[in-house]
């Protein structure tokens, strides 16, 4: 491969001689270059990373395509591409395989300024792609001081103890010539919906988006150059109490952040002939209330359409009755450019049937558990008010159920306006919903007179899994809607009762699977810069982020909760800040994320250390434990049977773990030494307090051995021995025992150790307690617990009973790696080489699952059928995979027809015990062989 990369390298130096073509011919077939992203977005606006990290794909019509080099050329037009001495900056040759995460090297990147891109490769076959068609990015604003315009807020008095109704500010304003560009850069205090000339701008919902206000607040960019006109104009905001003073936690706690809602905006404007004006909020601005006399995100809105003020986000609207505005001094908080996708409306649901309970209720049913709101259509007189509420089931009886909402009221009231047909959609609030009860509605409720739709962060779908088992197909669906449900601008418990907030622990065990089925990078990346930025000097990890526990509890001091501000950083909760970041190098292999959250691992390690002292035993503190556990249920605790200081010392272990490894990654030598030392003694401590000759481990229940065995705490020895207490365990009881950190794993842990048959015995039980069991009590999405609903139909206690919780959807994972068999490789991260090792079991006779990576689309489907196995591998370009064959012997084994060998892009296989495993490059391949089983 050397040898070809230097030929190569005498001609890949200019363009000249690029386009003469001056080279040794390369083999057949061509290679294209698409999907280039920036920050893993498509043509993103508004950026404000120093060097933005590029990455793209190679498409080829070929097998075994590995890039030899690449060349990328930045401008700041389109036109200044091809432009010999115009560009911004050219990479000039690199001979790199390097695809993904490529850093933007370039000369410092100007506030507002869009760079146009393209990129071009060679192979290691001397392929050669035509440049790639351009793509584009554009900086926003990068420091305080690209920022005029001032904050305001309305000067209406407020009654802050109660909700109140939602401010709306305008101001006209005259162009004198049509723009060129126009671009807003916008942020509030609260949430805002931003007009202008009477149209929204954009289809973002709930921005700015939650952080701690009182240390980042992101701004949003957007292109309005086709909104504005030549002469009169005007922008207008309608303020909603969001996270900043909504009800945001389970005390009904309101103003966590302030008590006035706040907007800021900057409206820059650029003339044909290069001038530019800039319109921004001041005092100039007005303000009034509308028909919005509530909105919370918890309780709902209440809208009465009578109040509507019709044309004010248009010019010329006779605002003089409006009152001032007031400028304020700005937030101490940076401003940061948006980071992870905007949460949208993302499909739209109708309901399956309309029914009246037993109670008398009328009470339509989507279907489906899911999160966003009710369109409403309605006709009739003024002043009549249609209520919605919403739940996410039915009691016993068949009747509307609310309890287990706690103090979520999740309503919605309209008021009509009279004279014809009405369309309504809340603004600033969403509701966790299958079903919904209407009350008041003027007549008969017509077919279409309500839609469900569905918002959530706006991520692409990369990964489909389907098998031969229904069940695990609703399963997979149930994982799915989860994490649509909960990831609505950051990963949430729950979306429907008085949480919705962003548990570490949560987001920690669930982040792999979610990074399967979506393409979740951008969005933990906001998170987790959340996350470091809410850490404790002491290196201490809140138990959700943002941490409105300790931000409220320090606004109100002496108030109740004050002593519910979590002193400590929890085992498995507070780890969010070493795993995420970790479990998304493996999945999009860009060590960025490793940078950006380097100091924040440390710091979370350094915590761990001093907790746990001289003999790293981390033992002592208090703990959420292995949560909700199936012992749990019994024993009615919610902190499970493992004990705690069991849990923590595992964790501080994996942890030190991760650490080593970044800084292993990151060349960060001394560190990785320092690190690996510090796991060796944290293990050496658990072994001594927890491990026992036998090979039990703690009090023996499953969450210990999966721990233990999963974060290689056991020597050598005592694993085996483990492993098979675990799987006696698994027998013996036919059934699970863990909570939210023992679950995820446990499966995994079961097979690595050859015990391959107790976990699909775990993954195909229907009986309580199972994944299965609440799909065959008809559940869309998955499960706080195991026994939501009770093998009698009776629920669980309604103080904690989500019946949207993607925790127990971690198994999402091993369904993928596992049943499936698409699993990373950690030496080369995001597919660069994919592991494809299906282990088929149980009853299963086929699965199909793809994962589209950062490399192109992974497939791996497996059948069997007439005694014959079948297995369909697709590995994207710039990407090998080692394939694993089960049961297979390398005579029988067929690609493509032919036997197993010289075949493009196939290394000989080889025997490894009762599997053949083969080395493939790029491409499709169809590999057959007689299968043991029928
Ligand atoms: C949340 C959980 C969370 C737990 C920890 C619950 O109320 O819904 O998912 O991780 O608290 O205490």
């Amino acid at each position: 491969m050397l040898r070809s990369f230097r030929s190569i390298g005498l001609c890949f130096g200019t363009l000249a001689a690029l386009d003469a073509g001056c080279r040794a011919a390369p083999k057949p077939g061509s290679i294209k270059l698409v999907q280039l992203r920036v920050e893993s977005r498509r043509d993103p606006i508004g950026l404000d990373a120093p060097r933005p990290s590029l990455r793209w794909q190679i498409e080829a019509d070929v097998r075994g395509v590995r890039q030899a080099a690449y060349e990328i050329r930045v401008a700041r037009s389109e036109a200044d591409l091809t432009q010999a001495g115009r560009l911004a900056w050219e990479s000039g040759k690199v001979s790199s395989d390097q695809s993904v995460g490529v850093p933007y090297g370039g000369p410092a990147l100007g506030a507002r300024q869009r760079y146009y891109w393209q990129v071009r490769v060679e192979d290691t076959d001397g392929r050669r792609s035509a440049w790639s068609e351009p793509a584009f990015w554009e900086m926003g604003l990068r420091s305080a001081t690209d920022w005029s315009a001032r904050w305001i807020e309305s000067a209406i008095a407020e009654d802050s103890a109660v909700p109140g109704p939602s401010p709306l500010l305008r101001k006209d304003f005259t162009l004198r010539g049509k723009p060129a560009r126009a671009r807003v850069y916008v942020t509030s205090l609260g949430v805002y919906d931003l007009r202008l000339n009477g149209t929204r701008v954009g289809n973002d919902l709930l921005t700015p988006g939650w952080t701690d206000y009182t240390k980042r607040i992101q701004y949003q960019t957007y292109d309005v150059t086709a909104l504005l006109r030549t002469g009169p104009n005007a922008v207008g905001a309608i303020l909603g109490d969001g996270w900043y003073r909504g009800t945001v936690g389970f005390f009904g706690q309101r103003h966590h952040y302030g008590d006035k809602v706040a907007l800021l905006l900057q409206l820059e404007v650029t003339y044909d002939d290069g001038r530019t004006e800039m319109i921004g909020s001041d005092e100039t601005w007005k303000a009034a209330t509308g028909p919005i006399l509530h909105s919370d995100l918890y309780a709902g809105e209440a809208y009465d359409a009578r109040l509507e003020r019709s044309g004010w986000d248009s010019a010329g609207y006779d605002d003089h009755t409006w009152s001032a505005v007031k400028a304020m001094p700005p937030p101490a908080a940076a401003l940061i450019a948006q980071v992870g996708p905007p949460v949208r409306r993302i499909e739209e649901i109708t309901p399956v049937r309309i029914f009246t309970t037993p109670d008398g209720l009328t009470v339509a049913d989507l279907g489906q558990n899911m999160v966003g709101w009710i369109r409403l259509r309605v006709a009739g007189p003024a002043g009549t008010t249609v209520t919605l509420r919403h739940a996410e089931a039915l009691d016993q009886a068949g009747n509307f159920y609310t309890a287990n909402l706690r103090l979520a009221r999740q309503t919605i009231a309209y008021t009509l306006k009279g004279g014809g047909p009405e369309v309504f959609e809340p603004h600033f609030t969403f509701q966790g919903f299958r079903f919904v009860a209407i009350e008041g509605y003027p007549g008969k409720l017509p077919p279409g007179a309500l839609t469900g739709i569905v918002i959530h962060s706006d991520l692409a779908r990369t990964g489909e899994f389907e098998t031969s088992n229904q069940l695990v197909n609703q399963l997979q669906h149930n994982i799915l809607w989860s994490q649509k449900g909960n990831f609505v601008d950051l990963p949430t418990d729950c979306p429907q009762r008085d949480e919705r907030m962003g548990w570490t622990g949560d987001a920690q065990v669930f982040a792999s699977t979610a990074a399967f089925n979506m393409d979740s990078e951008a969005f933990f990346r906001k998170w987790l810069g959340d996350l470091a930025a809410e850490q404790l000097e002491s290196g201490s990890v809140p138990w959700t982020v943002p941490d409105i526990l300790r931000t409220w509890a320090l606004r109100r001091p002496g108030s109740a909760t004050a002593e519910t501000i979590p002193a400590a950083g929890a085992a498995g909760w507070s780890d969010a800040a070493t795993i995420i970041p970790w479990t998304l190098y493996l999945a999009y292999g860009d060590r960025a994320i490793l940078e950006a959250q380097y100091r924040s691992m440390v710091g979370w390690v350094g915590y761990q250390e001093a907790r746990a002292g001289a003999d790293h035993l981390w033992d002592g503190d208090d703990h959420l434990g292995d949560w909700l556990d199936f012992f749990s249920i019994a024993k009615n605790t919610r902190f499970g049977s493992t004990s705690t200081d069991l849990i923590a010392t595992a964790y501080y272990a994996h942890s030190a773990d991760l650490v080593r490894q970044a800084a292993r990654v990151l060349g960060e030598n001394a560190h990785a030494v320092r690190y690996g030392a510090l796991f060796s003694k944290v293990r050496e401590a658990f072994q001594r307090a927890f491990v026992a000759a036998d090979g039990t481990v703690g009090e023996g229940t499953q969450t210990a051995y999966v721990l233990a065995l999963d974060f290689d705490l056991l020597p050598e020895k005592i694993r085996p021995l483990a492993a098979a207490h675990l799987a006696e365990d698994v027998r013996s009881r036919g059934h699970l025992t863990t909570g939210f950190l023992g679950t995820p794993r446990l499966l995994t842990v079961l097979t690595r150790f050859g015990y391959l048959e107790e976990a699909y015995r775990l993954f195909e039980r229907r009986e309580f307690p199972s994944w299965l069991y609440p799909v065959t009590k008809g559940a869309t999405t998955v499960w706080e617990r195991w026994d939501g609903v009770r093998p009698d139909g009776s629920f669980q206690t309604a103080g904690m009973n989500s019946f949207n919780h993607y925790a127990y959807g971690a198994v999402g994972e091993w369904m993928y790696s596992t049943l499936a068999g698409i699993a990373i490789d950690p030496e080369a991260p995001g597919y660069r080489h994919v592991v494809i090792a299906p282990r088929p079991g149980g009853a299963f006779t086929w699965v199909k699952a793809s994962h589209a990576g950062p490399y192109g689309e992974i497939r791996s489907e497996w059948k069997i059928a007439a005694g014959r196995f079948q297995l369909v591998v697709v590995v994207p370009p710039n990407s090998t995979a080692t394939v694993r064959l089960p049961g297979a012997e390398l005579e029988d084994v067929t690609e493509g027809d032919a036997p197993l060998g010289p075949a493009a892009g196939v290394s000989r296989g080889r025997q490894a015990g009762g599997d053949v495993v083969v080395e493939v490059g790029s491409g499709r391949y169809l590999f057959e062989y007689p299968s043991a089983r029928r």
